[in-house]
């Protein structure tokens, strides 16, 4: 063998070597990650977005253990990027608004206790909005719609559920009140429908507080939706702040356990 045939050899070998580890490496660290990411979709208004420790348009900065961050625990941020969870969630997803703590770390939190393994969470709400402003087409509707789509595109994880906490704003007037079951259930098969997947576990909460006199009204429909893998976590009675309408921190994470439990049990 000349010894520009021999180099020759050596270099394929060097190459071949290189370049097949390489990718089967990077095979394995894809399976790894894909049987890992819980993806949930959190939606709703001021509540979900979290209003826990805000006060005079100021956030207390208070994050107590269960909101903690955690390697396992993941948030899809508005640029459309994983990066760390932490407080406050929806920090820059519901920008129009000062937020504080919601129920979103709680939940991941105890999920993650649950040994479910990684929590991936979208966070989508938007404070003061009603049922209306989610039709299907609406620019909150179709953002939501949209981040939970990128969020599992890379083939990272599973979305598992939607948790909902929303209708504050239905409960002003009435035919907003009466129409609310209709408008939910239609924004609920509307979304299973574009999101391709059909049967979609909804995890919502019946309200607290609201902001007009029909919340009854709204909480007999939110209790009464009858379609299948809907689950309702009930937070009336949880402490609310002075204004009446928003949860305190200690209710957040509460709430936030529940709707873990919730989805444990589902
Ligand atoms: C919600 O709907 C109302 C009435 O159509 C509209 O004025 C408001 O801007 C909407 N809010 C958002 C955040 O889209």
């Amino acid at each position: 063998m000349s010894i520009l045939s021999w180099l020759f050899c050596v270099l394929v070998t060097i190459l071949i070597g290189h370049y097949g580890r390489g990718s089967g490496q990077d095979e394995e660290a894809k399976v790894k990650v894909s049987a890992a990411k819980n993806v949930f979709i959190l939606g709703g208004q001021s509540n979900m977005a979290g209003r826990g420790g805000v006060r005079d348009g100021k956030w207390d900065g208070n994050v107590p253990p269960e909101c903690k961050s955690n390697p396992l625990i993941s948030r899809f941020n508005a640029q459309l990027q994983w990066a760390e969870a932490r407080e406050p969630l929806h920090a820059d997803i519901d920008v129009g608004k000062t937020c504080g703590v919601g129920p979103g770390m709680a939940f991941a939190n105890e999920a993650v206790r649950a040994r479910i393994g990684e929590v991936g969470l979208v966070p989508c709400a938007i404070g003061g909005t009603r049922i209306s402003n989610w039709t299907r087409g609406s620019p909150l509707y179709n953002n939501l719609v949209r981040r939970a789509t990128e969020s599992v595109k890379d083939g990272s994880g599973t979305i598992r559920a939607l948790v909902w906490y929303q209708g504050e704003s239905d409960t002003v007037r009435e035919e907003d009140a009466v129409a609310y079951k209709a408008n939910f259930q239609r924004f609920i098969l509307d979304l299973r429908s574009d999101l391709r997947i059909p049967s979609l576990l909804i995890i919502q909460v019946a309200l607290a507080s609201g902001e007009g006199k029909f919340t009854e009204k709204v909480r007999e429909a939110q209790l009464g939706i009858k379609l299948s893998n809907v689950k309702c976590v009930d937070a009336k009675g949880l402490q609310l702040k002075e204004d009446k309408l928003h949860l305190t921190t200690a209710s957040e994470v509460h709430l936030g356990i529940k709707l873990a439990r919730a989805y444990l049990s589902h």
